[in-house]
């Protein structure tokens, strides 16, 4: 058994550091990819320094382009390294175009693949992110998913693959290890908002990201508050090809590391964000979070109360802060699990074998 892990970006680097920690623990034989879809040492070298991840076996260097182009790459790099290193196993996670190709490389060659963080909807196909964890669902063996909802999604689906039992998400391990505060009063936060943005049907289309940017300013200045903006290279891009200024109150700050990030969100009165690790981290930390979607794939945040989809337009966005700035004790229950869910998924993935799961025609 040899297990191949492939991850690319910011957060399956984050999200696998607890798998691979558990794989490093029982010392099992394992071969890293990093596509290096994520290249910037802000992205990418900064997590593997920060959560002590051992460097990865092969570094494709693939960076950014096309998604067709991109994954391409990708794709036949990883399909190399499979026959070459004898995997047994490829282990994605989550729905970059990193996880896409892993998937794809390792069902081609009978290799059994085990995705962890599966079952994820926004039911948005104009997301590259749902069509590429609807394509990693149907091509993996073994399917990790975090949620009971994500687990009735993949069973609704019938996916040819083994739907393990919910194991949780990962993000909980990470932030658990990592987070410096939790559950922090409401009364004693520092008086600024947390802002990211990043995924592209907001950011790429100019009059969206214009009303989401103008509707946060409003925001700062109905509540008083500062908001700090660590912006993604892709936004940083696109605001600057827009010509278009923050409004006032809204500051850019450096990218983050995870633990400060961490300590960004523990301690803001309120997070707006359109990123899904965001919505589970704040959720995690006990930090009301304002989700700029139109659609979200992770309805269990909305269900407890600890976020609020707010879409892209002024109004959504204005009442959503309003009531979740309103929020004065943050007791939610935790639907991503107790920080146990590495341990499962690895137990679970030595007990699944290494042959892959044959279709009722073979
Ligand atoms: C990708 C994932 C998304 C994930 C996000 C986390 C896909 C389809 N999308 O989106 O699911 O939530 O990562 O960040 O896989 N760039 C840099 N430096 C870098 C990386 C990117 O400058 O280290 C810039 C480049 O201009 C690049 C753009 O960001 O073209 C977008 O990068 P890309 O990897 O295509 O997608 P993300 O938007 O990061």
């Amino acid at each position: 058994m040899k297990i191949g892990i492939v991850l690319g970006t910011r957060p399956e680097i984050i999200k696998l550091a607890p798998v691979i920690e558990e794989v490093e623990a029982r010392s099992l034989d394992r071969f890293i990819v990093h596509t290096n879809q994520h290249y910037d040492w802000e992205m990418d070298a900064q997590f593997f320094e920060e959560l002590e991840l051992p460097p990865a076996d092969l570094n494709l260097g693939v960076g950014s382009g096309s998604h067709g182009e991109q994954t391409a790459k990708m794709l036949a790099a990883i399909e190399k390294a499979i026959v070459e290193q004898e995997l047994t196993h490829v282990v994605v996670q989550g729905d970059t175009n990193s996880g896409l190709a892993g998937a794809l490389a390792g069902a081609k060659l009978l290799r059994r693949v085990a995705h962890v963080e599966a079952g994820l909807r926004s039911y948005d196909m104009r997301m590259p992110e749902e069509l590429n964890r609807r394509l990693i669902d149907h091509l993996a063996h073994d399917l990790f998913p975090p949620t009971e909802t994500a687990h009735g999604i993949l069973t609704g689906e019938s996916v040819p693959g083994q739907v393990h039992d919910p194991t949780g998400n990962t993000i909980v391990d990470a932030v658990l290890r990592y987070s410096p505060h939790r559950d922090v009063p409401i009364g004693e936060r520092e008086p600024f908002i947390l802002l990211t943005l990043h995924r592209p049907e907001n950011v790429d289309h100019e009059p969206t990201l214009r009303a989401i940017l103008n509707a946060v300013g409003e925001v700062a200045a109905d509540s008083d508050l500062d908001v700090t903006f660590p912006a993604h290279p892709r936004t940083r891009g696109r605001l600057e090809q827009f010509g278009m200024a923050l409004p006032p109150r809204v500051e850019f700050a450096p990218l983050k590391s995870f633990r400060d990030l961490l300590a960004l969100q523990a301690t803001a009165r309120l997070v707006m964000t359109d990123s899904g690790g965001l919505q589970e981290e704040s959720c995690v930390l006990g930090s009301p979070c304002v989700v700029l979607r139109t659609h979200t794939d992770r309805p269990e945040t909305v269900d407890v109360g600890a976020s609020r989809l707010a879409g892209v337009e002024r109004e959504g966005i204005v009442a959503a802060s309003e009531e979740m700035l309103a929020v004065r004790r943050a007791a939610w229950d935790q639907p991503f699990g107790d920080g146990s869910s590495s341990r499962a998924i690895i137990d679970l993935l030595l007990a699944s074998g290494t042959a892959p799961v044959l279709s009722a025609s073979d």
